[in-house]
């Protein structure tokens, strides 16, 4: 059976995902927000990990002190590097090279598969074939960003009105309010 693809973003009311190699609202740490994407990304069957794919920018983004991201597999993609970067688990040269990776040498040890960011990566997992989740945390202020998610076409994605695991009210945290929200797209 085709494997399920995930994706986890968190964006600004204009899809603006970061700004200057960071977070929108960096400095502004939303903690809970944080949790909500290593539960997801990190809660898989027992005996396995979940695989987090994700591009060479969004790998250098994440805190040096918190890199590889603990109890998953962390691929990194890059056209330009030769060896994973220090502390990587893998280093893929495309994204179709990634999925094999994990179907061939990750099969026994990887539950499912999460893309992490950035830009690029996103739109080559929300526009490829299969069932691909999208899970979406709605920033509902504004921030500068020289980085976005692209649209969300709602001709292939459907909001789904709940998703085990994700709360449905809204959240604050430091005077922001978000909430989480989950498409899905069945495309063959
Ligand atoms: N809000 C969120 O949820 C979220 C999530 C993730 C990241 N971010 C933010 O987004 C920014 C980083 O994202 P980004 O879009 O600028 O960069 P990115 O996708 O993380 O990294 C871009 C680099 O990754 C490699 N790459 C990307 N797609 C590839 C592919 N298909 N095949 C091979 N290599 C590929 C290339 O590396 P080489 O140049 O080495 O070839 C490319 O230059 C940061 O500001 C970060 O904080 C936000």
């Amino acid at each position: 059976m085709p494997r399920v693809l995930n994706g986890i973003v968190a964006v600004c009311p204009d899809l603006g995902i970061g700004c200057g190699g960071n977070l929108p609202w960096h400095p502004v740490r939303l903690s809970n927000e944080f949790a909500h994407f290593r539960k997801m990304t990190s809660t898989a069957r027992e005996g396995k990990k979940n695989v987090v794919i994700m591009g060479r920018k969004t790998w250098f983004s994440i805190p040096a002190k918190n890199r590889p991201l603990n109890n998953r597999i962390n691929i990194v993609l890059s056209r330009q590097c030769i060896a994973p970067p220090a502390g990587a688990h893998h280093l893929a040269a495309d994204f179709s090279s990634a999925l094999r990776l994990v179907d061939t040498e990750l099969s026994e040890q990887a539950d499912q598969v999460w893309v992490i960011g950035g830009s690029s990566l996103y739109k080559e997992m929300m526009e490829s074939p299969g069932t691909r989740r999208l899970f979406v945390t709605r920033i509902l202020k504004q921030f500068d960003s020289d980085t976005f998610l692209p649209e969300i076409s709602p001709d292939k994605y459907r909001l789904l009105p709940e998703f085990p695991g994700v709360p449905q009210e809204l959240q604050e945290e430091n005077g922001i309010q978000y909430r989480f929200e989950v498409y899905e797209s069945n495309d063959q």
